[in-house]
């Protein structure tokens, strides 16, 4: 039985309490820090409905330095995954300071608050959107980082940030480094297959998947694709869709691949986290009629600003280092998140 104690920032929100499902069901004592900002505590409630297992909680804030120093002392904690963070792209574009102040001011206090309690070991969400407009559409890890938006960029400040933190500590405490994880991920949709937790967006959501799924239950009228003139083979935009699932246990496979002899020298390296292949937005449309059964009411409209026509993952690195790979499939993805939306239309309401 695992003992470790993992403090998953950000563990009430959509991907963190998939986590701590997967954290408790491999042995680990977990301890949540949220603000609950962007979620509610039912959803870690239905985490230990799940798992018959319970978790801590603190509800606070990651940029309060003596909250953060109260849990390292209570709670003997072995490391951390960092998912705390505002994730609309634009809202970040019309808020951006908001954003810094929130998602690299935060992770500056969590890090500092991580030194002081000696306590060095890190997985953090980083998202594909560092990589910007690289020089092909499958992404590799070491393709120079060039965010186009605020929220990518605030992803690629802390990347910064804790590969300078990681390379200060090799060299002035070689016998105590950094490790570190940076795990980018593609486009994480699905639930648990359970339907008991799954993502709860507030509002009309951003992201294609819940977007079908409110039209397919009727609580939205239509879906706009945005775009059928991409140089994409039906001419919609393309994507590496990844179950959450799998997704979360790539952060398991990535906490022992830090405490392996790969990083006994500590260090900090970034790995996407994808299946390798990409979706069109039709194509989604057309699996998600066919396993649910259900029509969806779509139209064509303008392209989105912003968006790329096509972009997928190069996930061998997760496989050699992490020995992870995707594993569940596109008929998973679709059957998990409506079952979270039938058994849940309103959310965690
Ligand atoms: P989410 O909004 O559901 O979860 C984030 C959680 O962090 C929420 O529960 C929120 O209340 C909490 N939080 C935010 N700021 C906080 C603060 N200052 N102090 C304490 N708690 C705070 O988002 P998610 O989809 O679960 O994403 C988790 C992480 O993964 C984020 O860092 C996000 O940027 C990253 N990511 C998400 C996606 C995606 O498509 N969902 C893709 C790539 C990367
Ligand atoms: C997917 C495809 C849209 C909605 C975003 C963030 C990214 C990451 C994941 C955090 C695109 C199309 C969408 C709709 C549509 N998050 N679409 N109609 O834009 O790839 O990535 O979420 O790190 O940073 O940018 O995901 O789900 O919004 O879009 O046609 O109503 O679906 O144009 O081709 P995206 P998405």
């Amino acid at each position: 039985m695992n003992s470790q104690t993992v403090l998953v920032t950000g563990g009430a929100g959509y991907i963190g309490s998939h986590a701590c499902v997967e954290l408790l069901q491999a042995g680990f004592n977990v301890v949540v820090v949220d603000n609950l900002c962007n979620s509610k505590s039912e959803a870690l409630a239905r985490v230990q409905q799940i798992t018959g297992k319970t978790l801590q909680f603190y509800q606070a804030d990651i940029r309060d330095p003596l909250a953060l120093a109260n849990i390292f002392e209570q709670e003997a904690i072995d490391t951390v995954i960092h998912f705390a963070g505002l994730k609309a792209v634009g809202e970040s574009c019309q808020q951006p300071l908001r954003y810094y102040e929130n998602n690299v001011y935060g992770s500056m206090v969590l890090i500092e608050a991580m030194q002081q309690a000696n306590v060095k070991q890190l997985v953090f969400s980083s998202s594909a959107t560092v990589y910007g407009e690289p020089p092909s559409v499958q992404y590799v890890e070491h393709f120079p980082l060039s965010p186009i938006n605020p929220y990518g960029r605030t992803k690629a400040m802390i990347e910064d940030m804790l590969r300078d933190v990681s390379a200060a500590d090799q060299l002035v405490k070689p016998e105590n480094p950094w490790k570190i994880a940076l795990l980018r991920y593609f486009n994480p949709i699905g639930a648990h297959a359970s339907g008991l937790i799954g993502e709860d967006p507030n509002g009309i959501p951003n992201n294609l998947m819940p977007y079908v799924s409110q039209v397919a239950i009727g609580k939205l009228a239509q879906l706009s694709v945005f775009g059928d003139d991409y140089p994409t083979p039906d001419g919609t935009g393309i994507r590496d869709y990844i179950h959450v699932v799998d997704l979360v246990k790539g952060h398991i496979k990535a906490i022992t691949a830090l405490q392996s002899d790969k990083f006994a020298a500590g260090g900090c390296q970034a790995y996407n986290l994808g299946a390798g292949k990409g979706y069109s937005v039709l194509d989604m449309v057309k699996a998600f009629e066919r396993v649910t059964g259900q029509t969806i009411n779509y139209k064509i409209a303008p392209r989105r600003a912003g968006d790329l026509a096509e972009f997928f993952a190069d996930p061998s690195l997760a496989l050699q280092e992490l020995d992870w790979q995707v594993e569940k499939t596109l008929d998973d993805m679709v059957a998990d998140t409506w079952a979270w939306q039938t058994k849940n239309p309103q959310g965690y309401q």
